[in-house]
C-alpha cells in the first residue's frame, strides 16, 4: 500500500487591484449580476460571469424555485445560457460573486457540487482549462487555473459518449 498525495494550488490576491484588467471586469460583471439573483428562499444571492474567447461576457445568477431542487447555481445558468448562445466557442474564465440578505460574504465563494461537475464536462468539451475567479462580498480573490483545483479524481468518461 502507497499513501499518495494530490496537491492543488490556487492563487489569493488581497486587492482586486492586483489582478489583470480582464479579471477585475469578469469579478465586477458577477458582482452586478448579484443584483439580478431571485432567492427569496435562501436570501443569498449569488452572480456568475464568463468570458468567451472572442470577448463576449455572458453573466447568470441564481434563480430560485419554490420547489427547491427546480432551481439553478448562477454558474450553471451562465454556462448553460453561453453554451446554448454560442456553441462552440470556448469559455476561458468564470467569476463567481455573492452577497447575503443576512450576513457579510467576506470569504471566496466557490462553485458547488454540480457546478464543478458542469465545468468539468465544458473542459472536456472545449479541450481547454477555464480559470475561475471567486470572490465574495469583501475580503480575499482566490483564483484556480482549472476545475481540477477544485475537484480532483473528476469524473469522466470519453467512452460514454456514443459518438466522438
Ligand atoms: N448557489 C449558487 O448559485 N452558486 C454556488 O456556487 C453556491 C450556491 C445558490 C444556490 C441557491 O440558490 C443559493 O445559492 C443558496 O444555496
Amino acid at each position: 500500500m502507497k499513501i499518495k498525495e494530490v496537491k492543488i494550488n490556487f492563487l489569493e490576491y488581497e486587492d482586486d487591484q492586483e489582478l489583470s484588467q480582464e479579471e477585475q471586469n469578469l469579478l465586477g460583471e458577477a458582482f452586478k449580476s448579484v443584483e439580478k439573483s431571485y432567492a427569496p428562499y435562501s436570501e443569498f444571492h449569488v452572480g456568475a460571469a464568463v468570458l468567451l474567447e472572442n470577448g463576449v461576457v455572458v453573466t447568470g445568477s441564481n434563480q430560485e424555485n419554490a420547489a427547491y431542487p427546480s432551481g439553478l447555481c448562477a454558474e450553471r445558468v451562465a454556462i448553460f445560457y453561453a453554451n446554448s448562445q454560442y456553441p462552440g466557442v470556448k469559455i476561458t474564465a468564470l467569476a463567481v460573486r455573492a452577497k447575503a440578505d443576512h450576513f457579510h460574504v467576506n470569504n471566496p465563494i466557490t462553485p458547488c457540487g454540480s457546478c464543478r461537475q458542469v465545468i468539468v464536462e465544458t473542459e472536456h468539451r472545449q479541450k481547454e482549462k477555464i480559470k475561475i475567479i471567486m470572490k465574495g462580498e469583501t475580503g480575499p480573490v482566490h483564483v484556480v487555473s482549472g476545475i481540477e483545483a477544485l475537484l480532483p479524481f473528476t469524473f469522466y468518461e470519453a467512452k460514454l459518449k456514443k459518438k466522438s
